[in-house]
């Protein structure tokens, strides 16, 4: 595999993609607590929260609080999600030193999860990239619906292409590429992957597969074999869009890492570490995991 050899870096999206879609408004301390466990298990980058409008997500409405409760660790990450300037303010009135922007390739999608045209969206952007530059603060950006839109279907693929050009020329250092629905197979995401990195580079590129219809960890395998190094998962297999009808949890990210090292590939990441917290955050959330992985390793 052209990968192998490759550093493999996982970005753990459980804390804002998990938690915004839990039904019920869980505890700052205990995502504080969340975020604490995930920085001691060798994870690099951790996606803390997201300071979008509490009228849209009431779940995240505690950003600033979590924000600035968490240890923050030498060597580990915390981005934040910002949709616009006064989230980008929040978050650095919080603290936060990476930020992510977030877009979609189907206009339908864009339309419900962020009120804006992709046009729009990317326009809203472009005063936060510039603040970002002066502020010196690093902008991921994603792009969502890249293998289908749960509100218009196909998305073709020159709109995907297109949607993320465009964000990585307007600075974002990384494009997470969303299948958020997770709809689509590893044929069509090694399609889809290939496609975009004939304008980005791969090297700046992620995958962010939810796994509603159980493909997240092969379409993940068709990307490494592309040469993709980065990958975005969730502890217990969190997650879902609140504005993606039909959206399950991300991959989880115990299932990733057990994947990755049983390939050959070190992440870093202490996978027990990983599974107990893991396991502590269903109990926190009164259900199972969904790591099979974890489940696995309760069995044994
Ligand atoms: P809008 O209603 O069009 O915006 O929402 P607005 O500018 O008219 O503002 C409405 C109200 O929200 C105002 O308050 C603003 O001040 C306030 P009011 O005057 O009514 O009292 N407001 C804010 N408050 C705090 N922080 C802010 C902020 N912005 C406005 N940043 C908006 C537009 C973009 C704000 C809204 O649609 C929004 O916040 N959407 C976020 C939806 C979201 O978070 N979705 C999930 C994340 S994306 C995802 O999960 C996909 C991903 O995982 C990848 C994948 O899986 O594909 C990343
Ligand atoms: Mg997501």
């Amino acid at each position: 595999m052209s990968s192998a050899a490759k550093d493999i870096r996982i970005v753990e999206v459980g804390p804002r993609d998990g938690l915004q879609n839990e039904k019920t408004i869980i505890p700052a301390a205990t995502k504080i607590e969340l975020i604490d466990r995930l920085s001691r298990t060798g994870l690099r980058t951790i996606e803390a929260t997201s300071f979008v409008s509490p009228k849209w997500v009431p779940q995240l409405a505690d950003a600033a609080e979590v924000f600035s409760a968490i240890e923050k660790h030498a060597g580990i990450r915390y981005p934040v999600l910002v949709p616009n300037e006064q989230g980008y303010d929040r978050a650095r009135a919080a603290g936060a030193d990476e930020v992510a922007v977030f877009t979609a390739a189907s206009e339908a999608f864009n339309r419900k999860n962020i009120n804006a045209s992709i046009d729009e969206s990317i326009k809203r952007f472009e005063p936060i990239l510039e603040k970002a530059r002066a502020d010196n603060v690093r902008v991921r950006g994603y792009v969502s619906t890249v293998l289908g839109c749960p509100y218009q279907g196909e998305v073709p693929l020159r709109d995907v292409v297109r949607v993320a050009d465009r964000m990585y020329r307007l600075g974002c250092y990384e494009i997470s590429l969303g299948d958020t629905i997770g709809i689509g197979t590893p044929r069509k995401a090694r399609g889809m992957l290939r496609a975009v990195a004939a304008e980005v580079p791969v090297e700046a590129l992620a995958v962010h597969f939810h796994d509603t219809r159980g493909q997240a960890l092969a379409n993940i395998l068709s990307c490494l074999e592309e040469g993709v190094g980065v990958i975005d998962s969730a502890v217990s297999g969190t997650g879902g869009c609140p504005y993606a009808n039909g959206a399950t949890g991300n991959v989880a990210s115990e299932d990733v890492v057990y994947m990755l090292e049983g390939m050959g590939i070190a992440t870093g990441i202490d996978l027990d570490l990983l599974i107990a917290t893991g396991l502590w955050l269903s109990g926190q959330l009164g259900r199972e995991t969904s790591s099979k992985v974890a489940r696995a390793s309760v069995r044994d």
